[in-house]
């Protein structure tokens, strides 16, 4: 196949992100603008309002960068799901406005299945078992007959939303700009005394909501230190998201531990996966911020891997899957025969 550039319009949530990579994997350019609420979570409509507002300056931004020229792409890809309707629209409109004007094929990526990939082409893993852990996912998986099996997952919230919504409630909303997680990160590094909170593993799925509920009952106590209840909340929500990640490991007999997502920043979390990696012989794995959060790279990569299996869709079918599953899509480019 001749050398070609895709381009990657990520916009599921609260990002709009744009990547160019080329066919051999290269990034030429990751560029991003996240929509900040006044106050509390994302308001959908608003975070769309805000992708149509920059997405004209996004995508110059990354041809001026990149010194790419729109007529020297070969494909545009876009994030399909899942994640929030407007927002997904917007970009999806976005890419299928590009595909038409330049005339290039187009592809919907799924947006955990990209990920997987752009932390495996950064880290040149080849077949990890991944914690994908951010503000809307909480996700274990690992590639087996044809497809990124799941193997456990949030049965109620992600574990960044339940880290943040803890944080507002404590009232560490930052005046630094500084994500919720770090803040409880820094507050949880100065505690020294271990509260008991509710730890549920069921199977191979987490729950977070009796936790949270926990925990923000501490705090209306008054009783113990904001440091203590950081420290507690946070070993918690760590241990159950490594004895699931392990049990995934020693399941499938993988020997790399990936771990992504904004959550994945946290070094203490990066500390016990590292722990646990090393003592079942695997490699452990953590991606660099600027493609373990959203970002418009890594949904170009699963573009160029994509278009080699010949997986375009046509912009009459290119609607958006709010819900589309990991273990729903199917990845030829990863092959069995290398990973067994
Ligand atoms: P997704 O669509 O993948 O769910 P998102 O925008 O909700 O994306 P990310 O941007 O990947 O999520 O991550 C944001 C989450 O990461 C927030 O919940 C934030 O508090 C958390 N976070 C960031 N830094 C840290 C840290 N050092 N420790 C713990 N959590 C962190
Ligand atoms: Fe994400």
């Amino acid at each position: 196949m001749k050398d070609g550039y895709c381009l990657g319009i990520e916009s599921t949530a609260d990002d709009f992100g744009v990547g160019i990579v080329s066919f051999e994997g290269e990034v030429l350019v990751n560029v991003n603008d996240t929509y900040t609420p006044e106050k509390g979570g994302i308001h959908p409509r608003e975070a769309a309002r805000h992708h149509a507002r920059v997405a004209g300056k996004v995508l110059a931004e990354a041809f001026r960068k990149s010194g790419i020229k729109p007529k020297e792409l070969s494909v545009i890809a876009f994030s399909q799901g899942p994640g929030l309707g407007p927002c997904l629209r917007t970009g999806a409109t976005a890419a299928r406005a590009l595909a038409s004007y330049l005339d290039l094929p187009l592809i919907g990526v799924n947006h955990c299945v990209a990920h997987i990939e752009i932390g495996k082409l950064i880290n040149k893993a080849e077949d990890p078992v991944t914690l994908y852990v951010s503000g809307g996912n909480t996700i274990v998986a690992a590639f087996e007959a044809r497809r990124y099996r799941v193997f456990g997952e949030t049965l109620d919230i992600a574990a960044g939303n339940c880290i943040d919504v803890f944080a507002r409630e404590a009232g560490l909303e930052s005046d630094r700009g500084l994500p919720l997680g770090r803040i409880v990160e820094e507050r949880a590094a100065k505690g020294e005394n271990f509260i008991h909170l509710p730890y549920t593993v069921k199977g191979m799925d987490l729950s977070f909501s009796g936790l949270l509920t926990a925990a923000i009952t501490l705090l209306k106590k008054g009783k113990y230190r904001i440091e203590d209840i950081c420290f507690s909340f946070q070993e918690t929500i760590f241990s159950m998201l490594t004895e699931v990640t392990e049990r995934a490991l020693a399941h499938t007999e993988k020997k790399e531990v990936l771990l992504t997502g904004g959550v994945g920043s946290n070094n203490r979390l990066k500390e016990m996966l590292r722990i646990m990696a090393e003592e079942h012989d695997a490699t452990f794995h953590s991606v660099p911020k600027e493609y373990a959060l959203d970002n418009g790279a890594m949904i170009a990569w699963v573009g160029v891997l994509s278009y080699k299996h010949g997986l375009t869709v046509p912009v009459e079918k290119s609607f958006v899957k709010l819900k589309w599953r990991l273990d729903e899509v199917e990845v030829p480019w990863v092959d069995e025969k290398d990973v067994d």
